[in-house]
């Protein structure tokens, strides 16, 4: 049977740019999952509906104004405080499936160009989070993305911003610890994109024995 009681469940990030087709791709990774009989859960963050989730939510829509390290701590914190039940969720057998994690939380910020806000400070909160087994990084050429029509009205939702955030995200893809991080053309069409994801969600899923227990973000 597809579900092993011995199994731990998989922790699978799906990263990317906004407009990349993270949210859609989740779900139907999430429903595949479900219809081969595996456990599953799909979370994202920010997860807006806690207390820190709603003053994200104000920030993100500008209708509070915090300081640039303040917001950042508040989107760690936000992981922080699901942190044990993603923990809990894995070693019941789930596999957990979720929408933006630390990559997003790191690049983000420190795309803001504020010099005191490095990308190497802006990690340093996400140390000690839940490990993904396996980071899914949505990759969307510039050109590509213009073509999926305008950004939303949120903060954070400029031509200049994503750019930024792109290279960081890229950058990121090059540090030697970063081995989890598999790229995905995200350029192609939905069912092309979400075969790309499921083959390597379900190697990992096969694998996570030898992966050994849950990693922690260093
Ligand atoms: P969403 O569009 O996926 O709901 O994310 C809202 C915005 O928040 C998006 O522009 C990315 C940004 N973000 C951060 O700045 N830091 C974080 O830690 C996360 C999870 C998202
Ligand atoms: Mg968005």
């Amino acid at each position: 049977s597809a579900i092993d009681k011995e199994k731990r469940g998989a922790l699978v990030v799906v990263e990317g740019l906004d407009r990349a087709g993270k949210s859609s791709q989740c779900e139907l990774l999430y429903k595949s999952l479900l219809g081969m009989n595996y456990k599953a859960k799909y979370i994202r963050f920010p997860d807006r509906s806690t207390p820190i989730g709603k003053q994200i939510d104000s920030y993100l829509r500008g209708d509070s104004q915090l300081d640039d390290h303040s917001i950042h701590l508040l989107f760690s914190a936000n992981r922080w405080e699901v942190a044990q039940s993603i923990q809990k969720d894995i070693a019941d057998g789930i596999t957990v499936i979720v929408d933006r994690y630390s990559y997003s939380g790191a690049v983000y910020s420190a795309a803001k160009g504020n010099p005191n806000l490095s990308l190497h400070w802006a990690w340093q909160p996400e140390v000690g989070l839940p490990r993904p087994d396996l980071c899914l990084f949505l990759s969307l050429s510039p050109e590509e993305a213009a073509k999926r029509g305008g950004y939303g009205v949120e903060r954070y939702e400029t031509d200049s911003m994503q750019k930024r955030v792109r290279d960081l995200f890229l950058s990121l893809l090059d540090l030697p610890h970063n081995d989890e991080i598999c790229v995905i053309d995200a350029g192609q069409s939905v069912d092309e994109v979400a075969q790309d994801i499921l083959e390597p969600v379900l190697e990992c899923m096969k694998n996570v024995d030898s992966i050994g227990p849950l990693k922690r973000l260093g």
